[in-house]
């Protein structure tokens, strides 16, 4: 059985995997109480990432550790570096297997998005040029890569800080009047659909750019409405704004979202539609 570790597996992603019939190794920086039976990785300590690798031989490794927060690495750059960078090679330095590593559509400018494979790359934020750098290490470092880019994950009831959709439920829940903005473009990702396209990757021993989302670019507003309806909650406390008002740290890429066609032809990938994930995360939390 293919042994494959984990890390970053308590965040929202991470939480999300189930990958059946695989001798699982989840790692993360800190452990709750009740998680003694997973491992301690902060992928930045050099030592501890080469002990546990030396000790656990996975076969594969999914790198879903990062600094995610895009206004806290526009702000401590450094710490960004650290971990979206070093962090990362410090895994492909002492690992020879299969390597996924998850990137984002933050790598492009958002210029004239959604972007193929093929599109140039132009970060304008500090997350997205780590992220990159962190692609450029995967492609000269390993032998055995997959990079897949996704954008704006999301997941309802774990109360992840990088939930977009989780902080729109919780904040419509308490009935706090939110802001959101109706010029930044994606297709969001329901992690239960990325953890189902990275298992595929594993079993069809995947290599090479891929690009993932759903089946439809909307702009932020439109998904918060969205949820907002399919949870029955008051969409009138959602402002429209632009980006331009909100004013965040992070420059933000705004026609972005990511083109799946390759996905589709090399693994019979069908892009799921976005209300209909947020239907089935709603059906989940209420089980
Ligand atoms: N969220 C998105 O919209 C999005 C979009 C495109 C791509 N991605 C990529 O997808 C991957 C998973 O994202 P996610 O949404 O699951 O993010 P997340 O919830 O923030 O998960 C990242 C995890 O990494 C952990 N971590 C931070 N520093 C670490 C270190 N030094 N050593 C070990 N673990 C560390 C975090 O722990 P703490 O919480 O304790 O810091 C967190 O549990 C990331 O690589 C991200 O760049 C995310």
């Amino acid at each position: 059985m293919k042994k494959i570790l984990i890390t970053g597996a308590f965040g929202q992603l991470g939480a999300s995997l189930q990958l059946n019939n695989y001798n699982i190794i989840r790692t993360n920086i800190i452990l709750q109480d009740d998680q003694e039976h997973f491992k301690v990785l902060d992928i930045t300590n050099e030592e501890q990432v080469n002990a546990l690798l030396e000790k656990e031989k996975p076969d594969v490794i999914i790198h879903l550790a990062a600094m995610t927060n895009v206004d806290g690495c526009e702000r401590n750059p450094n710490q960004a570096q650290l971990i979206n960078v070093l962090g990362t090679e410090n895994l492909l330095n002492h690992f020879t297997g299969k390597f996924i590593f998850v990137s984002s559509d933050y790598v492009f400018d958002g210029e004239d998005g959604p972007y193929t494979e093929d599109d140039d790359v132009n970060p304008i934020n500090v997350y997205g040029k780590t992220k990159l750098e962190g692609e450029a290490s995967v492609r000269k470092l390993s032998n055995d890569w997959v990079i897949l880019r996704t954008n704006i994950v999301w997941n309802i009831g774990g109360n992840f800080k990088a939930s977009f959709a989780d902080w729109v439920v919780d904040e419509l829940q308490s009935n706090r009047h939110i802001r959101i903005v109706t010029d930044q473009w994606n297709n969001p990702a329901w992690t239960v659909d990325l953890g189902n396209i990275i298992e595929t990757l594993i079993q069809h021993d995947a290599n090479g750019l891929y690009h993932h989302g759903s089946s439809r670019i909307i702009n932020r507003y439109d998904f918060a409405c969205m949820i907002a309806n399919v949870y029955e909650l008051n969409s009138s406390l959602i402002e429209p704004i632009t980006t331009k008002e909100l004013n965040q740290s992070a420059q933000r890429p705004l026609k972005c979202g990511l083109i799946t066609k390759k996905l589709e032809n090399d693994f019979n990938f069908t892009p799921s539609k976005t209300i209909s994930d947020i239907k089935a995360a709603k059906y989940q939390t209420e089980l």
